[in-house]
């Protein structure tokens, strides 16, 4: 009928809210068969919530802004998986509070970085990147090194994430302090950093 048309084409309000009604639709359509997909929630097989000093590296890889250099999500491209290995998958990242996807490269991706260094190749290369990457544009974070952690708040940390569900046991929440005691920060971010993406095999 013409006539209805009509009415809705002049009467802006009216037409406003008949377009809301249509886009939440497409809205729905995308978001709410996400919430029914269970295996988006569930951990990937051999997934390990982060021990004290992986937690306490975190932090530090949070405070210090390298997810604005660093991404940790490969994407599912060719080009992705053979330079840092298997594609990022949603159970990865159940114990990531919040994640680190990022969202720029100005470094390369570190999800899968653990393991692909010994140790002290990150400690040098943390004072000092052009130590050991000639060209690198990657700043320095000598401080690490120097600054001792401090073992106070941690037990409350875990105890905070596992009331999000983070499956801490009451020992291991004894134990923390005790792990953080006379290790420097840059304990931490190295053993946070050897952690990344080793949970899931490498397909290749
Ligand atoms: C200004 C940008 C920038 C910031 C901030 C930055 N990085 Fe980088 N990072 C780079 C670049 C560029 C490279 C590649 C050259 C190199 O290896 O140094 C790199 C390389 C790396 C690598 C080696 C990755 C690989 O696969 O070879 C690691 C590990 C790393 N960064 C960790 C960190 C950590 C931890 C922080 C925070 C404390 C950080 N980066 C902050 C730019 C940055």
């Amino acid at each position: 009928m013409a006539g209805g048309h009509e009415r809705i084409e002049t009467n802006l309000g009216l037409m406003l809210v008949l377009v809301l009604i249509v886009i939440s639709f497409g809205g729905l359509i995308t978001i709410t068969p996400l919430f029914f997909q269970t295996n988006l929630l569930k951990p990937v097989d051999g997934l390990e919530p982060y021990g004290a000093l992986e937690l306490e590296g975190r932090d530090i890889y949070i405070r210090e802004g390298c997810y604005t250099c660093h991404s940790q999500m490969v994407r599912p491209f060719r080009a992705e998986t053979e330079r840092y290995g298997h594609y990022s998958v949603a159970g990865e990242y159940i114990y990531d509070r919040p994640f680190q996807w990022g969202s720029k490269r100005t470094g390369p991706d570190l999800q899968r970085v653990g393991g692909r260094y010994s140790d002290e190749w990150h400690r040098v290369h943390l004072v000092n990147p052009r130590d050991v990457v000639p060209e690198s544009i990657m700043p320095g974070y000598p401080w690490l090194e120097v600054n001792a952690l401090d073992p106070a708040g941690v037990e409350g940390k875990m105890r905070t994430l596992r009331t999000l569900g983070h499956p801490y046991t009451d020992e291991q929440i004894q134990q923390a302090p005790g792990l953080l005691e006379g290790k420097t920060e840059m304990d931490a971010m190295v053993a946070y950093l050897q952690s990344l993406g080793t949970h899931v095999k490498i397909r290749r």
